[in-house]
């Protein structure tokens, strides 16, 4: 971990969120960075995960990653052990990992790396007892339990978390009495026609856990002002800044954008647009107008992806700390176009392109963490480009309360 603060800070999480909220409303012009100290401080990391992590709705996975019945994909979410898993009805619901006897990971004990993370099981038992729990969470049996008195299977199963599935994407609400309605209206119009029930995860790099706050992720995702600079032999010469549309703000739960294939690579034109590169053919359906870009998207904090024509990026990043995060980028494809000629060769080329992109994107994002502990680390200005700062500012002030 870094060296000594030696930088005054905000008196407080609440100051702090005083701060962030003075910003986040002066017009786009006048914005600036985030206070550095909101990057690393842990009181404020955990007043995010009371207001934001533990109260919205977070996209947590895709159904396909349960293909079966019975089949699990554990992840953990604001300290939360949790897994998805697939019914015997077919169902995709959220539990908690957290044994009902005595508090053990379900997924704990003598299981290897990879059953902690996947699997198919006919049914859950805990390592610690063998007590056992059915695909819905119901507790099946608890040995040598049968003799002590009050004992209720009924009220032991495992909790259940409050789930939606939408277009194959599971989101999840940790506070059952969340005062924030589940609502893709904004997204579903600007994904009009990509329609993710018909797309399936063909291609997974894990990244792993970094030294990086959530924030940090969410930023570098979204703006392209810096594909001058760190991508400036990779993704500039595809999407080149000047190339780059900012979607008009339409709440502060959101950002999109367009990064629109130029002349240099452009693989034709129609209706007057030119029309964006191809690793795979692209999704049948789609007007000329979205084959001639990539898609920029996020519903804050958790869903972040970038459709194209014919592949989706797709990533899952959680927090796993005040300077740290877990992610993992999923490249999805139209299920029509699985069996394409060359489709193996075609995705590794997609998805080595997708870690080169990661790669450099990890070394500034490293870079900008080890600094906001700087006594010179103050927000700087931000260009037009970063209009999703500026907008993500504003969705943490309408999600931080600020005390009267
Ligand atoms: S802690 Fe799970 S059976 Fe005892
Ligand atoms: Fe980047």
């Amino acid at each position: 971990m870094t060296e000594v603060l030696s930088r005054p800070v905000a008196d407080g999480v609440q100051a702090l969120v005083r701060q962030i909220s003075e910003q986040a409303v002066v017009p786009m012009e006048e914005s600036r960075a985030l206070p550095a100290q909101a990057y690393w401080d842990p009181e404020f990391y955990a007043y995010e995960l009371e207001h934001i992590w533990r109260k919205d709705w977070i996209c947590v996975g895709r159904v396909e990653e349960v293909p079966e019945k019975g089949g699990y994909r554990s992840f953990d979410l604001a300290g939360e052990p949790l897994m998805m898993v697939r019914g015997a009805d077919d169902r995709v619901r959220v539990f908690s990992r957290v044994c009902r006897h005595r508090y053990a990971d379900l997924m704990g004990g003598e299981r290897t790396p990879e059953e902690r993370v996947s699997g198919c099981v006919q049914r859950f038992e805990c390592p610690y007892h063998a007590w056992t729990y059915r695909l819905d969470g119901s507790l099946l049996s608890a040995p040598e339990m049968s003799s002590r008195p009050g004992f209720d299977k009924s009220a032991n199963g495992l909790h259940e978390i409050r789930s939606e599935i939408w277009q194959g994407f599971v989101f999840i609400n940790l506070d059952d009495d969340t005062d924030i309605p589940f609502d893709m209206r904004a997204i579903e119009a600007l994904q009009d026609g990509y329609d993710f029930d018909e797309w399936e995860i063909a291609s997974v790099i894990d990244w792993g856990e970094s030294v990086v706050n959530w924030k940090i992720v969410i930023e570098n995702f979204l703006e392209c002002y810096h594909h001058i600079g760190i991508h400036k032999n990779v993704l500039q010469p595809l999407w080149r800044l000047g190339r780059v549309q900012r979607g008009d703000y339409f709440g502060s739960d959101y950002y999109f954008g367009r990064m629109m294939a130029g002349t240099e690579v452009a693989i034709g034109e129609e209706d007057g647009h030119l029309l964006h590169p191809l690793f795979l053919p692209a999704k049948t359906g789609l007007s000329a107008f979205q084959r001639s870009h990539t898609l920029l998207l996020a519903k804050f904090p958790a869903y972040l992806i970038a459709p194209g024509p014919d592949i989706t990026f797709w990533f899952r990043s959680l927090p796993t700390g005040p300077e740290t995060h877990r992610l993992e980028m999923h490249l999805m494809v139209p299920r029509e176009h699985r069996g394409v000629p060359d489709f193996d060769e075609k995705m590794r080329e997609a998805t080595d392109f997708l870690r080169l992109v990661q790669t450099q994107d990890a070394s500034v994002n490293e870079a900008v963490q080890r600094s906001t502990r700087s006594k010179f680390a103050e927000g700087g200005l931000l260009q037009a480009h970063e209009q999703p700062l500026w907008q993500l500012q504003k969705y943490l002030t309408t999600r931080l309360p600020l005390a009267d």
